[in-house]
């Protein structure tokens, strides 16, 4: 079985870590979440699932009712009690942190291929062309376990290490959160390939002169472009959503709790009938500065076959009467990589699009 032999993989890139005591966690230096905002800010009202409610009697009926407002007018919502520990979640950050915090030519060895539009690995702050001032944003990026992606990324060996808890935390998120909110719609598995990955992210601080620059990050408003996103408590206030009525409203740090945000590829599978939400990270109000924001983030995105038209076995979308966006067939794949390479490579997508003449 594919399982059996990924797993004994992993082992093995266990055993390539010289010395992977060095890694236990007693030796790295724990994160600390930084404290909260004081200021008073405009908060989002939103829901929270509880997820242990799922395997109950009456309760996915529950939670789709619960979620009936979400979906179709704010696209965010909160879950709880998604099977991982608190400890659990430490643990990643911890593990974020001590990455971040590696020297930049250590990071650079394991840096996104750019040119191909690729994003897994560590990409640096300051690539992205979409604002003005460059970004302060570092991300490394983890593909899925499958065999689609074994071995075809250099790991540190932090990383490897720890290897095994990465992909028991990567997977719960996708079976105890991801595949309970999107099975209604019968267009996900774990093993089948797609381009979902598990993210440590962090946001540097920056200096008032920085922030002034990049307009207070004022000007980012984004959909994501897979099926739903996953973000984990953060307490520097930043994250914003764009209301119906037009007014941006700032997500609070719920203890306990994911963010889940509805992306573009489950809006663009019913049509429009499941809106994504457009929303954007600001700076942070001047008495939380001083802090980095580190974040562990999952993107979950549909089959890399998927063709990106809504579901036809669907009564629900059928009485609602959903249509295709897109004038001609496009796969998740292609829309991928067309989103990426327009994030990370204007200039290739620019020249691309003129030939194609569209
Ligand atoms: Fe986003």
């Amino acid at each position: 079985m594919s399982a059996t032999i990924a797993e004994t993989a992993r082992t093995e890139v266990l055993h390539t870590v010289e010395d992977a005591h060095q890694y236990d966690y007693d030796f790295l230096e724990p994160y600390v979440h930084p404290p909260e905002t004081k200021k008073d800010l405009p908060w989002a009202e939103l829901v929270t699932l509880d997820l242990q409610d799922y395997g109950r009697p009456g309760g996915k009926e529950r939670l789709a009712k619960q979620l009936e407002h979400a979906v179709h007018h704010v696209g965010f919502f909160y879950v709880k009690n998604f099977g991982l520990t608190d400890e659990q979640v430490q643990q990643q950050f911890t593990l974020a942190k001590t990455f971040f915090n590696l020297p930049t030519e250590e990071k650079a060895k394991y840096e996104v291929d750019y040119a191909n539009a690729d994003y897994n690995g560590w990409r640096r702050a300051g690539r992205s062309k979409i604002s003005a001032a460059p970004d302060n944003i570092e991300m490394f990026n983890i593909p899925k376990f499958t065999a689609d992606f074994e071995g075809k990324y250099p790991l540190l060996d932090l990383v490897k290490a720890h290897l095994p808890e990465i992909e028991v935390f990567a997977r719960a998120l996708h079976s105890n959160v991801v595949l309970p909110l999107l099975r209604l719609f019968a267009i996900y598995t774990y093993e089948k390939k797609s381009e979902d990955h598990f993210r440590y992210m962090i946001y540097r601080k920056r200096t008032p002169e920085e922030h002034a620059a990049s307009e207070f990050g004022q000007s980012n408003g984004h959909t994501d472009l897979g099926t739903v996103t996953l973000l984990f408590r953060q307490p520097i206030a930043g994250l914003q959503i764009l209301g119906e009525d037009e007014n941006w409203t700032y997500l609070s740090a719920q203890p306990g709790t994911i963010k889940v945000n509805l992306a573009d590829t489950i809006s663009h599978l019913t049509g429009g009938w499941l809106k994504s939400s457009v929303h954007r990270v600001v700076a942070p109000p001047e008495d939380q500065w001083q802090y980095d924001r580190t974040g562990l983030l999952y993107f979950a995105r549909a089959h890399n076959d998927t063709l990106l038209v809504p579901i036809d076995d669907s009564p629900v979308l059928k009485a609602a009467g959903v249509k295709t966006r897109f004038e001609k067939p496009v796969t998740m794949e292609q829309w991928v990589k067309a989103k990426q390479t327009l994030q990370m490579n204007p200039e290739i997508a620019a020249k691309k699009y003129a030939k194609a003449g569209d």
